[in-house]
């Protein structure tokens, strides 16, 4: 690392730890992380083991696997194993949240203009079902998502669901500031944290959300279908989406499982998903989230940072101009210059270099394993491009 006093140390490529062909420039973890190598071999292991189930052990693999992930998760999040749950998918994580929330009639659910699917969805159900209104916040050219939201917050919030990192166009939100707000008017905060956990410092306790979520797959460099919602103590004897037998008291002894318990594990888990244990996800995501825990957010967010100011500088000449105000560290999203050819990410991806188009940006998302030669490349290519 490159300590200088009083500055995050920055983290150097760890392309080696990745199974990435030197001819390949992926810049798009907003779309897809790719597994760490041993992640990958975890998993791969975990497969060859579902070969040969007599292996397993009962609290080694139904209990104490699943434990280690959900411990290393509540460490993303700033907090304690027993504030986590295991979900499959954001979506499942705000579901689990509006089963748990009941906005009054005529009060406003609000959400970002263009916010990811999985965050809208759920709340227009729940308003529609309880006769609130889901307000959707837009923000001008000038104005930053937080100063859009803070100035829709009103007596008539009820629940206000946005994520950390606007997934179009990178725009941050300060959700301490939100978070205050919406505490004054007495309405619950939701987050979803999948364009950010990991990756950008998240401060639990001066945020305070009711329910938090993240999807693993994309910056957690973690398997598919898995993901970790953070529920707030005042909601632990909340109701989870389903009744799933291995979270209530004594599940261990599996001889005795029809002696139905009333009584669940303590803290979060009652909102685990089914199969939890999920004997070959959960050994990945444990190995990818050790990885992001050794490298850490505030020294991830240090590198994504210096890695896209300084590809912005380079790409400014071009005409990708940065538009965002409050802009993510990690994240660039950059407006396409007039005239850029319609398959442009098409073209880059012919050529091997994956980015994401969103509306007229560009969305170029580098991690740790990118380097000087992918970003060299890129802007190579680009300039013969457009
Ligand atoms: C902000 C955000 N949340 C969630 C997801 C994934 O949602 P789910 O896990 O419900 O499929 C995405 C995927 O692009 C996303 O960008």
């Amino acid at each position: 690392m490159n300590a200088s006093p009083g500055v995050q140390p920055l983290i150097p490529p760890q392309r080696d730890l990745f199974e990435l062909p030197r001819d390949t420039c992926y810049l798009n973890a907003a779309y897809m992380g790719p597994m760490p190598r041993k992640a990958v071999a975890a998993g791969q292991d975990s497969y060859a083991r579902k070969g040969q189930p007599w292996h397993y052990q009962v609290q080694a693999d139904f209990f104490d696997a699943p434990e280690t992930l959900r411990d290393r998760a509540a460490h993303l999040f700033g907090t304690s194993a027993n504030d986590l749950a295991l979900v499959p998918a954001a979506s499942y994580g705000l579901a689990t949240a509006a089963r748990n929330l009941a906005p009054d009639a005529k009060s406003e659910i609000l959400v970002l203009a263009e916010q990811f699917p999985s965050n809208v969805y759920v709340w227009r159900e729940l308003a529609a079902e309880h006769g609130a209104r889901l307000r959707t916040v837009s923000r001008s050219d000038s104005q930053s998502w937080t100063e859009a939201m803070l100035a829709a917050i009103s007596t008539a919030t009820s629940i206000v669901a946005c994520p950390h990192v606007h997934w179009a166009d990178g725009g941050a939100l300060d959700l301490a500031a939100i978070s205050d707000a919406a505490r004054r008017q007495g309405a619950a905060l939701v987050l979803d944290l999948t364009q950010s956990l990991g990756v950008m410092p998240f401060d639990l306790s001066a945020i305070q959300p009711d329910f938090a979520v993240a999807a693993a797959y994309k910056w957690l460099l973690g398997p598919y279908a898995m993901g970790f919602l953070y529920v707030a103590p005042h909601h632990q004897d909340g109701e989870p989406l389903e009744q799933n037998w291995i979270v209530r008291d004594k599940a261990e002894d599996f001889a005795r499982l029809v002696d139905y318990a009333d009584d669940h594990a303590i803290g979060a888990r009652r909102f685990d998903m089914g199969e939890r244990s999920n004997f070959q996800l959960v050994p990945a995501a444990i190995a990818s989230t050790d990885a992001m825990l050794d490298w850490g957010a505030d020294a991830l967010s240090a590198t994504l940072g210096a890695n896209n100011r300084s590809l912005a500088d380079r790409l400014a000449p071009l005409g990708l101009r940065e538009t965002t105000p409050d802009r993510a560290a990690h994240y660039l999203s950059l407006s396409l210059p007039d005239g850029a050819p319609a398959n442009l990410v098409a073209e880059l991806a012919s050529q091997k270099i994956y980015v994401s188009q969103r509306g007229d940006r560009m969305r170029i998302t580098p991690h740790v394993y990118n380097d000087e030669a992918d970003f060299d490349r890129f802007v190579s290519v680009l300039e013969s491009l457009l």
